[in-house]
């Protein structure tokens, strides 16, 4: 199989997952997905993506209980055994200029790119995750006590699938092409 046929083969089989196994992730394999996410690319190369991994039973059950907007329930939430909040470190000079200048916000692109390097390395070592954006900032910077310089861009949860994902249609090359 050479380097692109891998390439999607991996991206092909992740599919965020709402049900977990009731099984630790080896520290081990959390570390190859932080080793994933820090190879990203950053504007500037400022690299200000943060993760905050959550195994704690009793804040996950915080964040799960008070740390989720109304409207959109997440039941499966409380059975993933890792939630990682992931973070912008927002001190960089380049991050308060870009957006006035090009209206893009880099802090947020750079965790963008980090965090799926994350899920993806978590998907090539049998984990499954779920991106979850439906969550009340100001709770989880309480909960899990994240200073006010970050910016809290995602939580994403992870573990062990209880089963097999289920595959949404997505656009082809020509639907996302602009003539
Ligand atoms: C930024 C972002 C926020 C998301 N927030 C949530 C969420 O709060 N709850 C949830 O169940 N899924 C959430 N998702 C997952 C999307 O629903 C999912 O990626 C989309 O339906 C496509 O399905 P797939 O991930 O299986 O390809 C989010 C995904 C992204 C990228």
């Amino acid at each position: 199989m050479d380097d692109f046929d891998a390439f999607l083969s991996l991206v092909s089989k992740r599919a965020s997952c709402r049900s977990y196994l009731d099984k630790p992730v080896e520290d081990e394999k959390i570390r190859k997905c932080l080793l994933a996410a820090s190879l990203a690319p950053s504007a500037c190369n400022k690299q200000p993506w943060r993760f905050k991994i959550v195994i704690d039973p009793a804040e996950r059950h915080l964040i799960c209980s008070r740390g989720l907007l109304p409207g959109l329930p997440m039941p499966w939430l409380k059975d993933a055994p890792v939630i990682v909040i992931l973070c912008a470190d927002t001190s960089f000079v380049v991050h308060t200029i870009a957006p006035m200048l090009s209206k893009v916000s880099f802090h947020l692109v750079d965790c963008g790119i980090a965090g799926q390097h994350f899920v993806l390395a978590a998907e090539a070592l049998g984990l499954g995750t779920c991106w979850i954006g439906w969550f009340k900032p100001k709770k989880i910077r309480q909960i899990a006590n994240i200073p006010r310089s970050m910016h809290i861009v995602s939580l994403i949860s992870l573990g062990y699938p209880a089963g097999p994902q289920q595959h949404r249609t997505k656009f082809t090359p020509e639907n996302i092409s602009i003539e």
